[in-house]
């Protein structure tokens, strides 16, 4: 047995330790959850809409500072307050948004270079490089000149996908990336993400409420309940046979079981200003 305590190792790129958070001290919508993100490995976070999980990146971008409990990054604590800290911070780390952010009246070409102009001094030249290799690598090189409002949904997210890896940052974090998508483009789409991870070396991690999908390419996963809590987590062959309950229902989108449908709120009937 290892003598040091310490909950950080060096497979551990980014940890998540006891932390809660609230938009609004009325509700808290992350409860004591600890995880931890190996380097180079894709994991999953697997959760029902509203759970938190666009929350939770949000804390490791250091959008969020937690309320409780601590965000490391390579060993150092995310301080949402600490400028300097964030802005290397976010050099490292490649976001997929959930809802795209993509400009839609720039070019394909464009909206890649975008990160590459902001970060960088390289010359026109090597932005041009980077950016075909980079739609290259997604399929889309021939796109480059068209307007987002010119490319289907799913085109519009492996656009996405090429313009969160323009820096080749070290992490990448994938927020929903098979919304919207065919089943072709959904495989297609999670190959991709498994070969980006293999070939650049990068850390992925994958929020999605596609259990399937995922579980096709992560290296693990964790499921977490409505009440912004960890319920279960492992490989997708530990998942697959679990007995909980709720890790049941979740896995197998099962209506009935412990997990609620409604967002929190009155009683219909009082809400109507009914009488029981
Ligand atoms: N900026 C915000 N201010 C206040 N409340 C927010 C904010 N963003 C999200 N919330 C609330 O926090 C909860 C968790 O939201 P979050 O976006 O993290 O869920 P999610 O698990 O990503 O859901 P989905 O699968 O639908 O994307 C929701 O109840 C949502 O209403
Ligand atoms: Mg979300």
């Amino acid at each position: 047995m290892p003598s040091d305590p310490s909950p950080v190792n060096s497979d551990t790129l980014i940890e998540i330790d006891h932390v809660t958070f609230g938009y609004d001290a009325s509700r808290t919508i992350l409860n004591d959850v600890s995880l931890s993100f190996a380097r180079g490995k894709v994991t999953a976070i697997l959760g029902g809409s509203g759970c938190g999980k666009t929350t939770l990146l949000r804390l490791i971008g250091g959008v969020h500072a937690a309320t409780k409990g601590t965000v490391r990054f390579d060993g150092e604590v995310v301080d949402p307050r600490n400028a300097e800290a964030l802005f290397k911070l976010r050099r490292r780390l490649g976001m997929l948004f959930q809802f795209g952010a993509l400009f839609t009246d720039l070019t394909v070409f464009e909206n890649v270079a975008f990160p590459l102009r902001e970060h960088t001094a390289l010359s026109d030249e090597m932005i041009r490089d980077i950016v075909l290799m980079k739609l290259n690598a997604v399929g889309l090189r021939g796109a480059a000149p068209l307007r987002i409002s010119q490319v289907s949904g799913g085109m519009a997210r492996r656009v996405a996908l090429a313009r969160a890896i323009s820096l080749d940052p070290e992490v990448i974090m994938y927020d929903e990336p098979f919304a919207g998508l065919d089943p072709i483009s959904m495989g297609v789409a999670a190959n991709l993400i498994r070969t980006l991870n293999d070939t650049t070396g990068a850390t992925s991690l994958m929020v999605s409420h596609d259990v399937q999908e995922c579980f096709a390419i992560c290296d693990h996963a964790y499921l977490l309940s409505s009440q912004g809590r960890v319920v279960a987590h492992g490989t997708p062959a530990e998942l697959n046979a679990s007995e909980h309950p709720e890790v049941r229902q979740f896995i197998r989108g099962e209506p009935d079981g412990p997990v609620r449908f409604h967002y929190p709120a009155k009683p219909l009937a009082e809400e109507l200003g009914l009488r029981a």
